[in-house]
């Protein structure tokens, strides 16, 4: 099975929700990519499908949005990671890991020094995710700290971070 992983273009958009409405169970994640799309900050180079190219068929989304990490008196951009979806019966041949190391390649390209994720404690950790609660970077919401992660894409970047990550609203519906 040859994948690759790019970026969307519009006549990927319901394939898109297809793809994390199968994944998910639910329509939520869909629809909130469907929301974020509309907003300025959203960065269609960083919305990337996995595509089975031998059958043209969309197999996988993952999405890195810009937000920010406030403190009192700073602020920092970084990105989230999320939703990411690959279709039940694509699960488990990496191509889930491929979104997430070509990603976070083209983030770094794109300029950008970090990532923030809420997710699988037990596959985010091996991209270089790590607790952000150890940088002093905090959720806005109670979850377990092993969940909250955070991946510096340059080296010490997060050393100068702290904060409470602010998403956008859209997120509340999820
Ligand atoms: C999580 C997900 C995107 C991973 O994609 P994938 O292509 O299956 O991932 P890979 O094959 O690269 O890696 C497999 C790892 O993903 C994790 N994983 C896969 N399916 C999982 C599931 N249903 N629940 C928890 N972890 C899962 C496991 O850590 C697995 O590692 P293992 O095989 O060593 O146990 C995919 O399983 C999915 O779409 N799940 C449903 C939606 C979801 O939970 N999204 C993530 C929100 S944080």
């Amino acid at each position: 099975m040859k994948i690759v992983i790019r970026p969307e273009r519009k006549e990927d958009f319901e394939k898109i929700t297809e793809v994390n409405d199968q994944a998910f169970g639910q329509p939520e994640e869909g629809n909130l990519i469907i929301n974020l799309r509309k907003t300025t900050d959203f960065n269609a180079n960083l919305s990337l499908v996995a595509v089975d190219v031998d059958n043209a068929k969309t197999v996988g989304h993952i999405l890195f949005y810009p937000i920010k990490i406030k403190s009192d008196d700073s602020e920092f951009q970084t990105l989230a990671l999320a939703p990411m979806s690959v279709l039940p019966e694509f699960q488990r041949k990496m191509i889930g890991s491929k979104m997430v190391t070509e990603g976070l390649t083209m983030a770094k390209n794109q300029g950008y020094k970090s990532v923030i994720v809420l997710g699988h404690v037990d596959f985010y950790p091996r991209f270089g995710f790590q607790p952000a609660s150890r940088w002093g970077i905090n959720c806005p919401f109670e979850v377990t700290n092993e969940a909250f992660m955070a991946l510096e894409l340059v080296e010490k970047e997060l050393d100068r971070t702290e904060g409470v990550v602010v998403y956008p609203k859209e997120f509340d519906d999820v």
